[in-house]
This record gives C-alpha cells, sequence and structure tokens, in this order.
C-alpha cells in the first residue's frame, strides 16, 4: 500500500472509531480544534507550537486555529486558518507541502482569513462536541466542551495504531536512529554535551523544538538525572547517556543509548553489557496478554540480578527486589505508551469508558498499567543509575550491610544507564522499531 494509500485507510479507521465515540456519548458531531499559540507569562513572545494531539490524529497540517469536523456518514471537513499576513509567513497548501498533501484528498477543505470566520464556516451543529482549546469560540458556537466521557473513548483509540501510524513512528525511529549514530561518532571523539546535541540535531535534520522532546544528552555523573537538560561545554566524558527522538508527521520515537568510552571502568563497562543483555531480554518478553505491570516487575528482578552479580548488591536478586533495595538504582516504570505523544494517552486506561488502574502503591512512576495488546507501542526503557539522594537513606538503614558502599561511590561519577527502545506489539509478539535503524 502506498502512504497516501496508508492514510485514507487510517482515516476510514478514525471515522469509524469516532461514530461509535459519538454514538457512545450521546453527540452528533465532533468538531476537533487544532489548538491556538500561547504566549509566555507578560510578554509577547510566544511558546513553540504543540498541534492538538486529537486534531493531529486525523490530520498532520500544522499551526493554530484550524478546525476539523467530523459527522457520521460525511467525509471530513477541514476548515484551514489561512491569514493574509506579513508579519509571520503564510502559504498556500501546496507551497508549504511541495504539491498537494499526501492527506488532502481525505478532506473537503474550506478557507478562512481570520479566526472569527473559522467558526462562522463551522455554521450551526446541533449536539455537537468540540475537543480543543478554543473554549471561548467553542461555547459561542454553542458546543459542548472537551466533553469528559468523549475524551477518554477517543484516547483509547489512540493507543492501538493503524498501519499508517506504524509507518509514522518507524520514520522518526529512522531519523532519530541517524541523530543517535551521530551522537557517538561525536560522543568517541570527546565532544562535549552541546557538541553532542548540535550533531544529533543536524544529523535528524531539524531544529530543537520539531524533536517530541528536549534531548537528553548526559555525560558522567549527570546520567544519573533522569530529565537533564544541560547541555555542558565539558568534553572527554567517559559515558554518554543520550536520550533523544524525532518526529515525523506528527509522530515521536524516543530512543536511549548508553555508551561507554575506552577509558571508561571497566566494573561500568560490564553494568553496561548486563543492562544490554536484559533490555533485550525484556523485548523479547513482549506480547499479547502480558500485563505491563508484570514486564516492569521481571525489570527490577533482571537488574536486582545484575547488581548482585557485580557485588554492588549482596542480597540475590529475589531478597533485593523482596526488600526494595532495587527500586533507588531504577526509580522510574519500564516505559510508556508513544505515539503523537511521548508519553502517550491512555496507558492506565482499562477501556473506551475511562475506567482507570493507577500504577501500584510500590511503583507509583508506572505511566502503563495496560495489558499488552496487538496495536500498541510503547517504550521499554529499563535504567540503572547511581543516584545520590536515593542511595542516601539506605547507607544508615536495617539493609545497609548488603549494599557495597565502596564501589557505589567509585561509580556515581559515571552516573547511569538507559537503554530504550520503541515496540510495536503484533498478534504474536511484537516487533522492535527501534533496533531495526540501530542494532546496538
Ligand atoms: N524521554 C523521556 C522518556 O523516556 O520517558
Ligand atoms: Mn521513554
Ligand atoms: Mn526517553
Amino acid at each position: 500500500m502506498t502512504f497516501n494509500a496508508l492514510f485514507l485507510d487510517h482515516l476510514t479507521t478514525r471515522q469509524k472509531q469516532a461514530e461509535e465515540a459519538l454514538s457512545h456519548a450521546g453527540f452528533d458531531a465532533l468538531v476537533l480544534g487544532s489548538g491556538e499559540h500561547h504566549t509566555y507569562f507578560a510578554d509577547d513572545q510566544e511558546a513553540p507550537f504543540h498541534t492538538v494531539p486529537h486534531f493531529a490524529h486525523w490530520c498532520p497540517l500544522q499551526g493554530p486555529h484550524h478546525l476539523l469536523v467530523i459527522r457520521p456518514g460525511q467525509k471530513p471537513t477541514l476548515i484551514r486558518y489561512a491569514p493574509e499576513d506579513f508579519w509571520y509567513e503564510q502559504a498556500s497548501l501546496e507551497a508549504i507541502w511541495g504539491g498537494t498533501p499526501y492527506w488532502a484528498e481525505g478532506f473537503e477543505i474550506v478557507e478562512a482569513p481570520t479566526t472569527e470566520a473559522v467558526w462562522e464556516r463551522l455554521g450551526k451543529l446541533a449536539k455537537a462536541a468540540f475537543i480543543g482549546t478554543d473554549l471561548a469560540g467553542a461555547e459561542k458556537a454553542g458546543l459542548s466542551v472537551n466533553p469528559d466521557k468523549l475524551t477518554k473513548h477517543l484516547d483509547w483509540t489512540r493507543s492501538f495504531k493503524t498501519p499508517y501510524e506504524v509507518k509514522c513512528l518507524e520514520a522518526a525511529t529512522e531519523l532519530a536512529a541517524r541523530g543517535h549514530k551521530a551522537a557517538l561518532e561525536a560522543f568517541l571523539q570527546g565532544a562535549s554535551e552541546l557538541e553532542i546535541h548540535h550533531a544529533y540535531v543536524q544529523a535528524v535534520g531539524c531544529v530543537d523544538h520539531e524533536l517530541p522532546y528536549g534531548t537528553i544528552v548526559a555525560l558522567d555523573e549527570k546520567g544519573a538525572i533522569l530529565h537533564y537538560e544541560g547541555k555542558r561545554h565539558l568534553r572527554n566524558g567517559r559515558v554518554l547517556l543520550i536520550d533523544a527522538g524525532a518526529k515525523s508527521h506528527g509522530y515521536g520515537s524516543d530512543i536511549t543509548r548508553t555508551w561507554a568510552a575506552p577509558a571508561c571502568d571497566s566494573r561500568f563497562k560490564a553494568l553496561l553489557v548486563g543492562m544490554e543483555k536484559l533490555q533485550l531480554e525484556l523485548c523479547d518478553e513482549v506480547k499479547p496478554g502480558l500485563h505491563y505491570g508484570e514486564l516492569h516487575k521481571r525489570g527490577h528482578l533482571k537488574i536486582a540480578g545484575l547488581l548482585h552479580e557485580a557485588g554492588i548488591l549482596k542480597a540475590d536478586a529475589e531478597e533485593a527486589v523482596e526488600l526494595g533495595l532495587s527500586k533507588p538504582f531504577f526509580p522510574h516504570g519500564l516505559g510508556h505508551h508513544l505515539g503523537i505523544q511521548v508519553h502517550d494517552v491512555a496507558g492506565k486506561q482499562l477501556g473506551p469508558d475511562g475506567e482507570f488502574k493507577p500504577s501500584p502503591a510500590e511503583h507509583p512512576f508506572l505511566r502503563t498499567t495496560r495489558v499488552i495488546d496487538a496495536g500498541q507501542v510503547f517504550t521499554v526503557e529499563p535504567g540503572l543509575y547511581f543516584i545520590p539522594m536515593l542511595l542516601r537513606p539506605f547507607r544508615t538503614g536495617d539493609h545497609a550491610a548488603k549494599f557495597d558502599w565502596k564501589q557505589i561511590d567509585e561509580l556515581t561519577p559515571l552516573g547511569g544507564i538507559r537503554i530504550e527502545d520503541n515496540l510495536l506489539v503484533t498478534t504474536t509478539g511484537h516487533q522492535n522499531l527501534t533496533r531495526a535503524h540501530l542494532p546496538n
């Protein structure tokens, strides 16, 4: 199937699922807004624009104020906000996309020169819901604004990717893989965090705000800061932890690799080899029917086993997990759903009605409590870090003697390890989207 045909097929699925969701929630029409610009406080500068994900689920058109109108049995209408403006570049769809966009035939497209005209083009709709940010416009048009039941239903459908979405995620992975390869090369030449970041962005071929999230480029001890944002000038790190993705048609990848320079402590290198092995083993276990929470627990067991093997934990894997000793080393969840949003919606939903299964008390940062099912795309990202603030209470606690504090202190300056792939669940198992482009 061509990409264009895949998109039309995706729209057919969207239409069918939206009709079910509308009927379930008691509406006759759905209006999706693409969003509005956010202006910084007391400033006239705008934050980078992010499309409302529900809109992006239907249409990859960028920019604010567009509306999409979905009615049962009708081709969706796209009301494109197309102002005349000399401050910012405005162009025809053809000029922006270098020809007719591949998605255009899926919509009746009308254009409106002002935001008021966009709403006027909508006309009168009975029993219609609106999902988006322009609440005043929607209320004035008599729409029900962001109804929870409908939104949850649509969120649920977002966690089963169509073949078109899988193609977008694959493309996002392929782009990020180029960046990761360039980053590794830069690191091995002794580049700084900032230089590695630049190498990454250049290889992906975009500017920073077009990435799905700000890159995490951490040398040495900064790898133990889970969402490290700095970009130091310091060169010749011994360890690089880089967590960075790329976007394609609105869908993002989320990939982490950790690398050790030749001069790195051999004990840390052995942990890295162990983490690579256990990450692949965890990926291998992914198939429909398994609870994601169970996979997360298996991750703890494996990480505890690795720490025991390294002599860092004196308790064996079972005892260490039982006593919670692996938690300071692996304090985050094993992964999360991925799609239009990096931490995609519905990770804790049990069904289209929005019933919710919270993270277990002992693993509060687990972002998905779902049963693994075909069509889901999620990350598998075990981590092993030396985080002083999390280890501190254990130094004096009941189980202090079960840790090799000397080794921990010697490895703490090297930060940590995370290895993160993006997996598509198939009917019989899974496809590792990342390793196809980034084998290691
Ligand atoms: N890049 C953020 C995460 O891995 O969840
Ligand atoms: Mn992630
Ligand atoms: Mn990540």
